[in-house]
């Protein structure tokens, strides 16, 4: 995405991408875009295909005491909403661009470590075709993911970092059957919380919260179907069951990492912070990140004005903790917390979900999170 905001704005660029082409293209990550990201994406030329194949929804589900209950995105946000659209899509178009442009996007460039970044001219080694290269350039932008090694190359001290690891994660499965729904349930259930999501007419994305550190061997395909089965149970409603095709176990964690830049280095995205997945919210924050981070450049090389290079942290952390709240309301709200030995959570998290419910204020505010701020320090415009 950076390298695509670059290229409109004519500023050169090399992505190094550890993994091969086919793998970026096919691994399943995120899915719902906030509807400010759905918009980007038709700005920069690379919205077509997501237009035609996207779901764009106008609501969720909420359920639990095996009711549905529905917050109605555009009702509550003056016409807004998500699309749904798997990540390695907006990856496959966003390669295509960067192809067509005919910027440099090397694969199996495994960053090795970086230099410099407190000089005028940073660098990057890397490992490309069996050999180790130098890339020196301008700006590093850090979009290297939680695990990735730029985070490294900062003096010690330099980052405040702040961490949430929860008791429990995820455990998602992707299944060849047609969604059970129209829009995205998020489920409240005293065996733990479970999520109906889509990818497309015919793939089925569903997770439900496990132990932290569950291993996926003793989840059989059968018991997450039952378990699933149980935990979405609604009168009137069945959960289609087909082949089930990836099956993963992913951590629930928060982290942020302060400031966001340091010399010539820009950190975006999980490399600088997680959220826990219940809002949706990651893949959301890094396009997020990467656009203030365009813009601040473009005008920087463009006029050699760097007060909004150097707001860059400054601007991003607002929203980042913006949707830290929120990613961490939704979570201590759907979850079942493992401590809760008399059930005193379960109670006040379901007389929470029923304020949500009937409450429209409490409602909008779930609403104008979930599709996104148009700016961090403010409500969606009605
Ligand atoms: C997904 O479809 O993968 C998904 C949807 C909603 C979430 C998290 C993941 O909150």
């Amino acid at each position: 995405m950076l390298g695509r905001l670059l290229d409109l704005h004519g500023i050169e660029s090399v992505i190094l991408e550890a993994r091969d082409h086919a793998y970026v293209e096919q691994r399943v990550r995120a899915g719902v875009l906030e509807q400010g990201t759905a918009d980007l994406l038709g700005e920069i030329g690379v919205g077509e295909r997501m237009r035609r194949e996207g779901l764009v929804h106008h609501g969720v589900e909420l359920r639990f005491g095996g009711r549905g209950h529905r917050i109605a995105f555009d009702e509550l946000t003056g016409g807004r909403g998500i699309t749904v659209y798997g990540q390695q899509e907006v990856v496959k178009d966003l390669i295509a661009a960067r192809r067509e442009a005919g910027g440099e996007l090397l694969f199996e460039a495994e960053a090795v470590s970086a230099h410099g970044i407190d000089s005028e001219r940073p660098s990057l080694r890397f490992r490309h075709g069996g050999r180790e290269r130098e890339l020196r350039c301008d700006v590093i932008a850090a979009c290297d993911g939680f695990h990735g090694v730029c985070r490294d190359a900062l003096p010690p001290g330099a980052l405040r970092l702040y961490e949430r690891d929860y008791a429990f994660g995820w455990l998602g499965i992707l299944a060849r059957v047609a969604p059970s729904s129209d829009e995205l349930i998020y489920c409240h259930h005293d065996r733990g919380f479970a999520l109906h999501s889509m990818r497309s007419p015919e793939l089925t994305r569903l997770y439900l919260q496990c132990d932290a550190g569950e291993d996926l061997e003793a989840w059989p395909d059968e018991r997450i179907w039952d378990e699933l089965e149980l935990r979405f149970a609604r009168e009137g409603w069945e959960l289609g069951r087909g082949p089930i095709i990836e099956k993963l176990i992913a951590p629930v964690r928060s982290f942020v990492a302060e400031p966001m830049q340091h010399g010539r280095m820009f950190l975006a995205g999980d490399a600088v912070h997680i959220v826990p997945p219940t809002g949706a919210k990651g893949l959301n924050l890094a396009v997020a990140d990467v656009r203030v981070l365009a813009d601040a450049l473009a005008r920087w090389f463009a006029t050699g004005d760097g007060a909004p290079l150097a707001a860059y942290s400054d601007t991003c952390l607002r929203r980042v903790w913006r949707k830290q709240y929120f990613s961490s309301w939704m979570t201590s709200m759907l979850h079942r917390q493992p401590d809760d030995r008399d059930g005193f959570q379960a109670r006040v998290q379901r007389a929470q979900l029923e304020n949500v419910c009937s409450s429209r204020a409490a409602a909008t505010m779930l609403a104008e999170n979930y599709v996104g701020l148009e700016r961090p320090d403010q409500g969606t415009p009605a």
